[in-house]
């Protein structure tokens, strides 16, 4: 007699591990919880999108969102295409205001030094006044040496003491003032003439 009822209470506590009270007509519903680590994971998804909502979508004006993203883009875009022509890259502007910028800066910056005071070259630095150049004809080959400069056979790097403007501006005063003004002193011609 015992027996049966002891049995009888293990079928009930077995019964209350593997079944929730709840019922629907007779249908019961398996206690079958899930792991915590799959729950923590699920509450961390909804936290993320809480977060992930308020920043990027909604936050009044935080500037996060595609429509402030999109506006700040096209603001940098305009910048740049209303930006002075000769700070373009390969872009190089010859008119006045840029000659005499550079005329400026050829005498500010040293240039004189080692090419003279009038681009007739010395010494140490080839002539600027000539058709004759060493390290190419094009305005970008003028460029490049001024701005990483050709440490090896005496001309400095420009990168770290002039602007991409500045150095365009003296290259502007080099092939549209001092090519062709035939200084007196002149050093002679070095490198491949440039037509
Ligand atoms: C310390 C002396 C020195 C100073 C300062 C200097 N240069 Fe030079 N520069 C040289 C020498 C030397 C060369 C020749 C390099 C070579 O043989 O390739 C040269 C070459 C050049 C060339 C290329 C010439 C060619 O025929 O290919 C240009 C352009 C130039 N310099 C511009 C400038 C400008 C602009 C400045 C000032 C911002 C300047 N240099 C300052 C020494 C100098």
């Amino acid at each position: 007699m015992t027996d049966i009822i002891k049995q009888n209470m293990d079928d009930n506590l077995q019964h209350d591990k593997y079944f929730s009270d709840h019922d629907y007509d007779g249908i019961k519903e398996l206690n079958n919880p899930s792991p915590y680590w799959v729950l923590l994971l699920f509450l961390g998804t909804i936290g993320f999108s809480l977060f992930y909502a308020v920043r990027y979508f909604g936050y009044p004006d935080n500037g996060m969102d595609q429509y402030s993203e999109y506006n700040k883009q096209m603001a940098i875009a305009g910048k740049q295409a209303n930006q002075n022509p000769s700070e373009q890259a390969g872009v190089f502007v010859m008119d006045k205001a840029q000659m005499d910028a550079g005329a400026k800066l050829f005498t500010e910056k040293g240039c004189i030094a080692c090419h003279g005071a009038k681009g007739e070259g010395n010494a140490i630095g080839p002539n600027m006044t000539d058709k004759f150049w060493i390290n190419g004809c094009k305005p970008t080959d003028l460029q490049r040496v001024i701005t990483d400069g050709i440490p090896a056979k005496g001309m400095a790097p420009y990168k770290s003491m002039m602007t991409e403007g500045q150095i365009k501006s003296v290259i502007a005063y080099i092939l549209g003032t001092l090519v062709g003004s035939n200084p007196p002193n002149a050093k002679a011609p070095q490198g491949v003439e440039c037509k």
